[in-house]
């Protein structure tokens, strides 16, 4: 097995706090066992452009409690191209980088085996804050992003009382409406609307409208950013600006509109972000010292554990929908079996939780 002497680590895709502690982890586990660590900065266009530099355990002090990432983050379009790869293989090799531990989302992770594929051993960490990659149960900075979002509207909730108000809140999370549903029902909105299920608008008025009458004065709707609709001039807009209108009109509340946009994406870590970040990245270390690479660090049922990259993107795209010609082949009928199972899991969840919301929120 080749011994690795020095291994980079990159941050990719959207920033999740959380983030700078898989850095921290990464950089001290590797550095407890002697292997040399260096930060990429700005993602794989860091790797494109030879902007790295050493990590040292000095390096990642008091970086836990900070949100983004200290080596910046990327959404690098020309990594994939066969020429940005060439460019990234060559930079690995003048600085002697064994090996790369990548810490994103579902881009980041195609970004590492498609390193892996060219020589460059790599490991995936789960780092965003939309808790959308199918394959683990738990991404790094969800739970921050979840708190974030109570912390706003509990304050907008303040206000929307004083005024006899009701305020739509729009949340991140892509295509995603975990963040929205569970920070919703804990945030005790009326009505929460999600793209992974359909929204009985209607319903949600009534709510609103028998929750005025019996004397409710402050009301709270979360809408995810994934939802979108097409208003009167045929535009597909983001649902959430419409709903606010449909409520004033047909409710006689006034009607707010709050856009968190990238507020739910900073500030400092939460503790389970910090601990789940801290055991991802020294599991991940310890999978490149078994000799293991494209592999993908997850949480499976409170186990911090691994798979295979490719399983990963694969179960992803069956979940979302989005499985292209051929993608089931390279895949024995016993991982296409585990893959639906776990798909059902995912809709599950979802399902259970969003039916309570129905019954609990009002
Ligand atoms: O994936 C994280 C995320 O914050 C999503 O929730 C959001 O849709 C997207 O990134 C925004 O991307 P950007 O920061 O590039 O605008």
């Amino acid at each position: 097995m080749k011994k690795f002497r020095r291994i980079g680590v990159l941050t990719s895709g959207g920033d999740a706090p959380g983030m700078n502690a898989a850095i921290r982890a990464i950089t001290r586990k590797a550095l407890e066992q002697g292997v040399e660590v260096m930060g990429i900065i700005g993602g794989y266009s860091g790797l494109i452009n030879e902007n790295i530099i050493p990590l040292t355990t000095g390096a990642v002090s008091n970086i836990i409690t900070h949100g983004g990432t200290i080596l910046y983050s990327d959404r690098c379009k020309e990594f994939k191209t066969e020429e940005g790869m060439q460019k990234a293989i060559a930079t690995c090799k003048k600085f002697n980088i064994d090996a790369i531990v990548a810490i994103g989302g579902d881009g980041t992770f195609r970004g590492a085996t498609d390193l892996t594929l060219h020589g460059i051993p790599a490991i995936g960490v789960t780092g965003t804050i939309d808790n959308d990659i199918t394959a683990t149960d738990y991404t790094v900075g969800f739970d921050t992003a979840m708190n974030t979002v109570l912390e706003a509207v509990d304050r907008l909730r303040d206000t929307c009382e004083s005024h006899a108000r009701c305020d739509v809140v729009e949340v991140m999370g892509r295509d995603c409406g975990q963040i929205a549903l569970m920070a919703g029902i804990a945030s005790g909105a009326v009505a929460i609307c999600i793209p992974e299920v359909p929204f009985d608008e209607e319903l949600a008025i009534e709510k609103i409208k028998s929750a005025k009458a019996a004397g409710k004065r402050g009301m709270i709707v979360v809408v995810s950013e994934g939802v979108t609709a097409v208003d009167e001039n045929g535009k597909t807009v983001p649902y959430g600006e419409l709903l606010r209108s449909r409520i004033e009109d047909q409710t006689g509340v006034e009607t707010k509109f709050a856009r968190l946009a990238h507020v739910v994406r900073g500030g400092s870590p939460t503790l389970r972000d910090r601990l789940t970040a801290t055991k991802m990245g020294v599991v991940a270390v310890e999978l490149l010292l078994e000799g293991k690479s494209n592999r993908v660090v997850i949480e499976d049922n409170g186990e911090i554990t691994d798979l295979d990259i490719l399983f990963a993107l694969t179960v992803d795209r069956m979940y979302k929908n989005k499985l292209k010609e051929g993608d089931l082949e390279k895949f024995s009928e016993a991982d296409i079996d585990e893959m639906r199972k776990i798909c059902e899991k995912r809709t599950e969840e979802i399902d259970i939780l969003y039916k309570m919301s129905y019954e609990i929120c009002k």
